[in-house]
């Protein structure tokens, strides 16, 4: 799930006798980060800052941080270590060169940040980038700014409606974060001390935002939150409305062709949730529901607060309702005190559910949380062996799933230009990557086609005629 990727943030106006900057902004982490990245863009626009691809003529860097993986302090500060050269340099020649580090590492070592790295200007945790502007102006006065306050309600308060423009750069898909934070304290991770409560972002705001998305020719919206399916508001029938509510709802929006969600907690999946996967064509059959290990020992010691037989039951009441979902999931092997019969559980696990798609690690200690003072932790080459078979596992039923789909007539959103001319990128359904030759003119589009093949990483079909997919 892990990508590093470089956000072009919105091209916006620029506000009469702002001067124009240029903002780098680096994107590591999940999908949240990259819709966070987007949004400190579009807050930057205000203050005169356009988006560029290139570090190098950049006025403004924004890291963009994630603190899940391990050692992801370290290479912040390794990575803040060659920027100050490059301010350095850039000062010699009188020139300005803003640092700032934002996202989970940012809320996590806050004045640490500073303390260590001179050439930072600004730290910003992820529930304040609203007053991102206002932290730079306070920089270029002079102040070196720390604001990690957490203070969510307001940031989806405050933070600028994506323009259309904006929203247009970003193409036919879109990320719309529902709800922020985490209340599961799961003993391996840090989200619940990075990125606070669970907060769920008003219904209205969410259904104006989708609305401007849908009129800016958006197809798909994932709806992004840590723990999303713990989306909760008032409807306007005075109830408290579910995450499936909420998609009932969406699915009603002209043009909105697709709905995803992502990440979601076993717990959480209510019975109208899995309703709407029974009844909403634009709900995609995609579910990606981490259940990290398949034995009730470790799953009780990870305060997962559900059974390996309680998620199988689970995944059966989804297929149930909707026959052809494709599972997904997040495993952790070598969690302290697993033994080999608890990693078997695992693979038992996988071997039940079928997974479609996976991301699994090797544990790894994260300072702060509970996990960290557990005793009995897992040699680091027994982590390995473990890792390495339950990826192959994992391979091979995400190998056997797309082999399966060769044949089939699907349903395909044409959303980028392929590596070879003439060719566009498309997602299917179950979220693969797909090459099929068709017009630029044609993005956008959702389009039947039949799958002729599978590569490592994506699929190839051809256009049909006259074929409806199945
Ligand atoms: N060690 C290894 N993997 C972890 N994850 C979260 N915390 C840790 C950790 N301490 C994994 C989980 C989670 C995914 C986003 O990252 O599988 O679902
Ligand atoms: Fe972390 Fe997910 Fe557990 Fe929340 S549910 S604590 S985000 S692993």
């Amino acid at each position: 799930m892990s990508t590093d990727t470089v956000i072009p943030t919105s091209p916006a106006e620029n506000p009469a006798g702002a001067p124009t900057r240029k903002v780098f902004i680096k994107t590591y982490g999940c999908q949240m980060n990259v819709y966070d990245s987007a949004r400190m863009g579009d807050a930057l626009a205000s203050e005169g800052y356009v988006p560029t691809e290139e570090m190098g003529e950049a006025d403004l860097i924004l890291l963009n941080t994630c603190h899940i993986r391990e050692k992801a302090a370290d290479k912040v500060y390794s990575a803040l270590g060659r920027l100050r050269d490059m301010k350095k340099a850039r000062n010699a020649e009188g020139q300005e060169l803003m640092i700032g580090v934002a996202g989970c590492v940012a809320q996590a070592e806050g004045e640490e940040i500073l303390r260590r790295e001179p050439s930072v200007d600004v730290v910003i945790g992820p529930q304040t980038y609203h007053r991102l502007p206002d932290a730079l102006r306070r920089a270029r006065q002079g102040d070196r700014v720390v604001d990690t306050d957490y203070a969510v309600e307001d940031k989806f308060e405050h933070l600028p409606a994506a323009g259309k423009a904006s929203i247009r750069a970003r193409g036919v898909t879109a990320f719309l974060t529902v709800q922020e934070g985490c209340d599961k304290f799961c003993t391996f991770c840090v989200v619940p001390y990075t990125r606070g409560a669970e907060v769920s972002r008003p219904l209205r705001q969410i259904l104006d935002e989708a609305a401007r998305l849908a009129d800016s020719g958006v197809r798909e919206i994932t709806l992004l939150g840590q723990n999303v399916n713990a989306w909760r508001a008032e409807g306007p029938d005075g109830r408290t409305w579910g995450l499936g509510d909420l998609l009932y709802r969406l699915a009603e929006i002209p043009g909105l062709a697709r709905l995803r969600y992502t990440t979601s907690h076993p717990r959480d999946m209510d019975d109208r949730l899995i309703e709407a996967h029974r009844d909403l064509r634009a709900l995609m059959p995609y579910l990606h529901l981490p259940v990290q290990a398949g034995s009730d020992r470790i799953l009780k010691a990870m305060n997962r607060r559900h059974t390996a037989a309680e998620y199988l039951q689970l995944i059966e009441r989804i297929r149930a309702a909707k026959p052809d979902i494709a599972m997904s999931g997040d495993f952790i092997v070598g969690f302290p005190g697993e033994t080999d019969s608890d990693f078997e559980e695992t693979l038992q696990l996988v071997e039940a559910v079928n997974y479609a798609q996976a991301y699994s690690f090797k544990y790894s200690t994260r300072p702060g949380t509970p996990g960290a003072d557990l005793p009995d932790h897992v040699p680091e080459e027994v982590k390995v062996e473990r890792l390495e078979r339950l990826q192959s596992l994992l391979l091979k039923q995400q190998a056997e799933f797309a082999k399966s789909c060769v044949g089939k007539v699907v349903d395909l959103l044409l959303e980028k230009p392929g590596r070879m001319p003439g060719q566009l990128i498309g997602r299917s359904p179950w979220l693969q990557s797909v090459n099929v030759d068709a017009k630029t003119s044609q993005i956008g589009d959702i389009i039947p086609v039949r799958i002729i093949g599978t590569g490592p990483n994506s699929l190839f079909a051809e256009p049909t005629q006259g074929l409806v997919a199945v």
